[in-house]
C-alpha cells in the first residue's frame, strides 16, 4: 500500500471480563480516526488487542474454575465480537499470550539486560491487582489504592528493577520540549510534576505467581504485566523477529507509532515508564500520547466493579451501530470526561440524527423521485447568493474536519460537519422546492436548488463516514455514487459538482427512524 504510514492503537484490555461501553470508547474513536486516515491517503495500520498476563486475570481464571489459558482463549473472541459488532477496522489483534508478543518481550528485556539497565533487588510494598499497580505507603489514600479505592496487599519479595530513576531527566527534557507528545495540556502538566517528584526504579518481575512471561534470565521470574502489555506495540510488527534488522519489514514502516490512544488512568505507564523503557533500548519514541477521559454514569466512572457497566450490544440492539458511534464521538469531549445517559442518547438520536441528517436525506431523496422521476437534476452553472452560503459550508469543511481531527476533537470535526446539514436544511426550507414545482418558468430553479442539496447531502455523507460507516455509505449508494470506503483522497472527492447529472436516485427507507423515549 502507498501512502504515508500512519500507526495508531488503543490501551490492550484486560480480559478479565467483557469489554463495556467505558472500554469501548478508545476503539470506537481510534477507529473513526483510522477510518479518516485512510480518506486522507494513509497507509493506516490500527493495532489494537489484549492485556492478557498478570495476577487480575489469573483470578478471573481462578474465579472461574478453569485455566488462565483457558480463560483468556474464552473471553478474547467475546472482544472481537464486540469489535465486529461496532465495525471497527483494525488491522491487526494482538494478544500478549501470542507467541510473537512472548517472544518480542523477551527479546527487548535481555537486550536492557545485556546492557545493564537491569538489575536484582528487594522489593517491599503495596501492589493493587485491579490496577496492576505498585504504590509506595506514602501514596496510600486511607491505606487503600489511591487509583481505585480497592485494598492494596503488602509485598515483599527479591525481583529484578528496571533503573527508571535513571531516566527521570531525559523525561523531563523529553516533555518540556515536545508540548504535543502528551495531550491533552492537562495529562501533560500530570505527567510532568509526577515525573519531577522523583522516579523509582520499577519492579519488573514477580515470583508468587506463573501466569506471565518467564524472564529470559531467570525463569523463576514472570515479567510484571505492564512492562509485558507496553511491549504489545512494537511486538505487534515484529520486534524481536529478526535479529539485527529488527526495524525492517512493518516495524521499519510504521514504527514510530503516531499516536497511542489511552485513558487518563493509565498515562504514567504510557507517558513516562513506556518512553523510558523505549529509550533505554535505543528505540526510537512514540510521536503522541493521547490521554481521554472517562465516561461517566450518574456521575461515577463506569467500569465492572462499580457495577454500573453496559454492554455495547444493549445500545446497538436499541440505536443502530451508527447512532451509538455518533453519541461517543459528538456527545463526549475526547480528552475529557463526559455524562453519559439514556436521555442524552435519545436527544442526541431524535435531533441530530433523525430530524436534522435523516430527514435531510428522506426529504430530499423523496423530492427527487416526485419531481424528477428519481434521477440526479443537471448541475446548475450559475449560482444565487444562497447558492453561494450554502457551497461556503461544505467548502470549508475538508479544513475545518482536518484541523478537528488533527486535534482529536471528534466532537468539533462532527460539529462542522452539521453545519453543513443544518445548512442545507436551512436552504431547503428557504428555497422551497415544493413551491419552484408549481409554475414551468421556476423549473430550472428547481432543478438547481435539488442538484444543490444533493450535492451538499453527498459531501455531508463523506464526511460521516468516519462516524458513521453504514450510514454513509448507504446514501452513497443511493445516490447512486462508487464505494466511499474505497476513497483516498477526502479532499478532493469534497470539491464541489462532482455529482454526476443523470445518477438514479433511490428514495429508501428513513436511515434513523425517530425513537419514543417510552419504547
Ligand atoms: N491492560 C491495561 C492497558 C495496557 S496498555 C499497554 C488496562 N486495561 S483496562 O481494560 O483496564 O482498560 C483499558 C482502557 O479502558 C483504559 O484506557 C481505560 O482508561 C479505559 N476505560 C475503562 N473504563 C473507562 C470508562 N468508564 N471510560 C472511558 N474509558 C475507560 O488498563
Amino acid at each position: 500500500m502507498s501512502g504515508n504510514p500512519f500507526y495508531l492503537t488503543t490501551p490492550i484490555y484486560y480480559v478479565n471480563s467483557v469489554p463495556h461501553l467505558g472500554t469501548a470508547y478508545t476503539t470506537v474513536a481510534a477507529d473513526a480516526l483510522a477510518r479518516y486516515r485512510r480518506m486522507t491517503g494513509h497507509d493506516v495500520h490500527f493495532l489494537t488487542g489484549l492485556d492478557e498476563h498478570g495476577q487480575k486475570v489469573a483470578q478471573a481464571a481462578e474465579e472461574n474454575g478453569v485455566s488462565p489459558q483457558e480463560w483468556v482463549d474464552s473471553i478474547a473472541p467475546k472482544f472481537q465480537e464486540v469489535w465486529e459488532l461496532l465495525d471497527i477496522t483494525n488491522d491487526d489483534f494482538i494478544r500478549t499470550t501470542d507467541e510473537r508478543h512472548q517472544r518480542g518481550a523477551q527479546a527487548f528485556l535481555t537486550k536492557l539486560f545485556d546492557q545493564g539497565d537491569i538489575y536484582k533487588g528487594h522489593y517491599e510494598g503495596w501492589y493493587c491487582v485491579p490496577c496492576e499497580t505498585y504504590y509506595a505507603e506514602d501514596q496510600l489514600i486511607e491505606g487503600e489504592c489511591p487509583s481505585c479505592g480497592r485494598e492494596v496487599k503488602f509485598l515483599q519479595e527479591d525481583n529484578y528493577f528496571f533503573k527508571l530513576s535513571a531516566y527521570q531527566d531525559f523525561l523531563i527534557d523529553l516533555i518540556e520540549n515536545n508540548p504535543s507528545f502528551i495531550e491533552p495540556k492537562t495529562r501533560r502538566n500530570e505527567v510532568l510534576s509526577f515525573v519531577k517528584s522523583g522516579l523509582k526504579d520499577l519492579s519488573i518481575s514477580r515470583t508468587t505467581f506463573e501466569w506471565g512471561i518467564p524472564l529470559p534470565f531467570d525463569t523463576d521470574h514472570v515479567m510484571y504485566v505492564w512492562f509485558d502489555a507496553l511491549l504489545n506495540y512494537i511486538t505487534a510488527l515484529g520486534f524481536g523477529e529478526n535479529g539485527e534488522a529488527e526495524f525492517s519489514g512493518d516495524l521499519g514502516r510504521f514504527w514510530p507509532a503516531d499516536v497511542h490512544f489511552v485513558g487518563k488512568d493509565i498515562i504514567r505507564f504510557h507517558c513516562a515508564i513506556w518512553p523510558a523503557m523505549l529509550h533505554a533500548a535505543g528505540v526510537e519514541l512514540p510521536k503522541q500520547i493521547f490521554a481521554h477521559g472517562f465516561l461517566l454514569t450518574k456521575g461515577e466512572k463506569m467500569s465492572k466493579s462499580k457495577g454500573n457497566a453496559q454492554t455495547p450490544a444493549s445500545l446497538v440492539d436499541r440505536f443502530g451501530v451508527d447512532a451509538y458511534r455518533y453519541y461517543f464521538l459528538r456527545d463526549v469531549n475526547f480528552g475529557q470526561d463526559g455524562s453519559i445517559s439514556m436521555e442524552s442518547m435519545v436527544q442526541r438520536y431524535n435531533g441530530d440524527l433523525a430530524n436534522d441528517w435523516g430527514n435531510l436525506c428522506s426529504r430530499l431523496f423523496n423530492m427527487i423521485g416526485k419531481y424528477f422521476d428519481g434521477v440526479v437534476p443537471p448541475a446548475p452553472t450559475e449560482f444565487t447568493d444562497s447558492d453561494e452560503t450554502l457551497r461556503a459550508y461544505a467548502g470549508v469543511l475538508p479544513e475545518k474536519y482536518e484541523d478537528a481531527m488533527q486535534r482529536l476533537d471528534y466532537s468539533g470535526a462532527l460539529e462542522a460537519v452539521w453545519d453543513l446539514v443544518k445548512g442545507t436544511n436551512y436552504y431547503i426550507e428557504n428555497e422551497a422546492p415544493w413551491g419552484l414545482a408549481k409554475a414551468e418558468e421556476t423549473w430550472p430553479r428547481l432543478e438547481a436548488v435539488l442538484y444543490n442539496a444533493l450535492e451538499a447531502v453527498r459531501i455531508a455523507a463523506l464526511y460521516c463516514f468516519p462516524a458513521m460507516p453504514r450510514t454513509s455509505t448507504e446514501v452513497w449508494e443511493r445516490l447512486g455514487l462508487g464505494e466511499i470506503v474505497a476513497i483516498t483522497d477526502i479532499e478532493t472527492e469534497a470539491a464541489w459538482g462532482r455529482l454526476p447529472s443523470g445518477n438514479a436516485v433511490i428514495k429508501g427507507d428513513p436511515l434513523f427512524p425517530r425513537i419514543y423515549e417510552d419504547k
